[in-house]
């Protein structure tokens, strides 16, 4: 049966019908999903009642795993991990900032996985920002600025012991086993204007919160550049919002897209199992 995709009519992702994620994928699906995957940057999938078997199945047919650090994974799985906020949690929601997942590392995620088991009936939207768009209308002053320059990527202001979810946050009430190490301090350099590796379109890569600096660059000079790229590429225009359901999965391409978590569901629990599609080495 063919894929039944939905575009969103916003600036990426799709709704993606017609098939069952528990059965056994054949390689003309993997491919049609892969392509589809690629072409709008972010897929969700209804009504898919997924075990975690099923959820690292799936992953698997797009990749390795992904190394996942600070974040500790569930019980009994290497590879899930759980984003989630009890009812009555008051620590500030996780991941609620722009980022593109473990940009930070030297080869990052191609993608993230993520199902919807406990969804709040309001609020905890996920938002998703097109770079490729973003790049494709970026004003060309702009452009020649960040051309052929690298950014300096690093998790220390999130993971870091004095990080936003370092030794402070710890003593929230947060129910995410979040990690915090001085492994965070360490800096990887990825150009801010790159091609996808699959599809040879060109992208911005990342933005300021795991970007720290541009490599070369003065550092004033540097964040003052980075907090004009920031107000570009996270723009309305760019934005799609995606809204969750139960028992729905989504896969989005962190080579194309941020993202970023919303709250406003305060006093109603929300959870999400997380794996990440690692490339092939
Ligand atoms: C994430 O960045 O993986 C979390 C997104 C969300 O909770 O909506």
């Amino acid at each position: 049966m063919p894929l039944e995709i939905t575009p969103s009519g916003q600036a990426c992702g799709a709704s993606v019908r017609g098939v069952d994620l528990t059965a056994s994928l054949d390689e003309a699906t993997i491919a049609a999903i892969r392509a589809a995957w690629l072409e709008h940057h972010v897929l969700a999938f209804p009504d898919q009642r997924l075990s975690d078997d099923d959820l690292e199945l799936f992953t698997l047919h797009f990749g390795p795993f992904g190394d996942d650090p600070f974040i500790a994974p569930i019980a009994g799985r290497e590879h899930v991990i759980a984003v989630k906020r009890a009812a009555e949690e008051t620590a500030p929601v996780f991941a609620e900032a722009w980022h593109t997942d473990w940009s930070f590392q030297e080869t990052p995620p191609a993608g993230t996985c993520l199902f919807g088991i406990t969804i709040p009936p309001k609020g905890g939207d996920t938002l998703f920002a097109n770079q490729q768009k973003a790049l494709e209308e970026m004003p060309a002053s702009l452009r020649a600025r960040l051309e052929g320059k690298q950014a300096v990527h690093t998790a220390k202001a999130a993971y870091a012991p004095d990080g936003a979810y370092g030794e402070v946050d710890q003593a929230t009430d947060r129910s995410m086993d979040i990690r915090p190490s001085t492994d965070a301090e360490k800096t990887q350099l990825h150009p801010i204007i790159r091609k996808h590796p699959e599809t040879g379109s060109e992208g911005i890569y990342g933005c300021l919160g795991y970007i720290a600096a541009i490599d070369g660059v003065d550092a004033a000079e540097g964040m003052a550049l980075l907090g004009e790229l920031y107000q570009w590429q996270t723009q309305d225009q760019f934005v799609y919002r995606h809204k969750w359901q139960e028992n729905m999965l989504v896969m989005w391409d962190n080579r194309s897209v941020l993202h970023m978590a919303t709250s406003g569901y305060d006093g109603h629990a929300r959870l999400l199992h997380r794996t990440t599609i690692g490339v092939k080495t």
